[in-house]
């Protein structure tokens, strides 16, 4: 019995063979343990020498059952430390990480300066009707400004009602939206994207502005002149940076101004913030009474200003890119070459 166990325990491969030796051996009804029933049938003496011998028998095999079974678990770790082996000395395969686009981040910047004077954000549609882009705005359906803007306007099929709907050409209905909801007074800007049909070095269809808002008993073009220099001198990071008000026209605006920022051009180089030269960087002006109405503020109490300025204009600028397109492109080379990925 001994040297037949300790044989097939030496031959077993694996760890459910083994629980089967167990069970035929000293399992409940297995042999060594029926041989122990049959003790109580022998005579004294000869179980004085049968017991102990059997008991031995039975700690020996389970002895060399444990042994072997930690045998084939070693062996199995032995085999898989063999084949699922790894090499952390490779050196990794290099990773690039996606980057926030330049004029997001410009975007951002924006948003923070306005913030520190106390300007939130707000938001419009993209889609929007004429009636926000246009007719709110004091731009009625004959106006020359809507041939201007080289609007897209949405289709509609033959025997749709709905209001007609425009890209909009600019962030100025924000301007109409945020009061009809809030009223005033009020302190915004509405950073986005606009659309117009113009393609060039210095325009793309899709474009982005951010809109100006403050509305107040008391705000004036003086207020809208301070803080324009101090967003242009915090967003150029140089100190003091100058604007000049042109007198313009806007129909949403009155008085209306455009505004340039002082600059220079040495030797075909392009100094933002010195010298005598001007730059265009924005329109603005006083909101037209006409245009608080539409939007249910009253303007015999209220008034305020507005301003409306070129996202990717002030980006190139900063950043001295000739090419408003390549923003657009999706050229990792050119991004990398501005240090806007990696
Ligand atoms: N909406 C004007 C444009 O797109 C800019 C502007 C905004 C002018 C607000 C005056 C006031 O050209």
């Amino acid at each position: 019995l001994r040297g037949k166990y300790l044989e097939l325990i030496a031959g077993a491969s694996e760890e459910g063979a083994l629980e089967d030796l167990r069970v035929q051996a000293v399992g409940k009804k297995g042999e060594i343990s029926l041989k122990m029933r049959e003790l109580g049938k022998m005579s004294p003496e000869e179980r004085q020498v049968a017991g102990p011998a059997l008991n031995a028998l039975k700690d020996e095999i389970n002895a060399a059952l444990a042994a072997k079974k930690a045998a084939l678990a070693d062996a199995a770790l032995n085999e898989r430390l063999k084949t699922e082996w790894l090499d952390v000395t490779l050196p990794t395969r290099p990773m690039r990480q996606g980057t926030i686009h330049p004029i997001s981040q410009v975007t951002e910047e924006i948003t923070a300066i306005f913030a520190e004077m106390g300007f939130t954000v707000a938001e419009g549609p993209q889609i929007d009707t004429d009636w926000y882009n246009f007719d709110a705005l004091n731009i009625p359906g004959h106006h020359p400004a809507r041939a201007e803007m080289d609007t897209f306007y949405m289709h509609r099929a033959e025997g749709d009602e709905r209001a007609p709907h425009v890209l909009r050409t600019h962030t100025s209905p924000v301007q109409i939206r945020h009061m009809e909801k809030n009223g005033a007074p009020c302190r915004v800007i509405a950073p986005g994207r606009v659309y117009r049909a113009d393609y060039d070095q210095t325009h793309t269809p899709m474009f982005h502005q951010v809109e100006g808002l403050a509305i107040d008993r008391d705000i004036s073009m003086a207020n809208l002149k301070w803080v324009l220099e101090e967003f242009f001198s915090a967003f150029f990071e140089i100190d003091g940076i100058k604007t000049r008000f042109r007198a313009s026209h806007f129909p949403f605006t009155e008085p209306s101004a455009e505004v340039d920022i002082q600059c220079s051009w040495e030797d075909g180089q392009l100094k933002i913030g010195e010298g005598d030269g001007w730059l265009e960087v924005l329109g603005s002006g006083m909101v037209h009474p006409k245009v608080l109405q539409a939007a249910g503020v009253n303007p015999d109490e209220w008034q305020g200003f507005a301003f409306g300025m070129g996202i990717d204009r002030i980006s190139m600028l900063k950043y001295g890119i000739p090419d408003l397109r390549a923003f657009f492109d999706s050229d990792l080379r050119w991004l990398r070459h501005y240090g806007f990925a990696s």
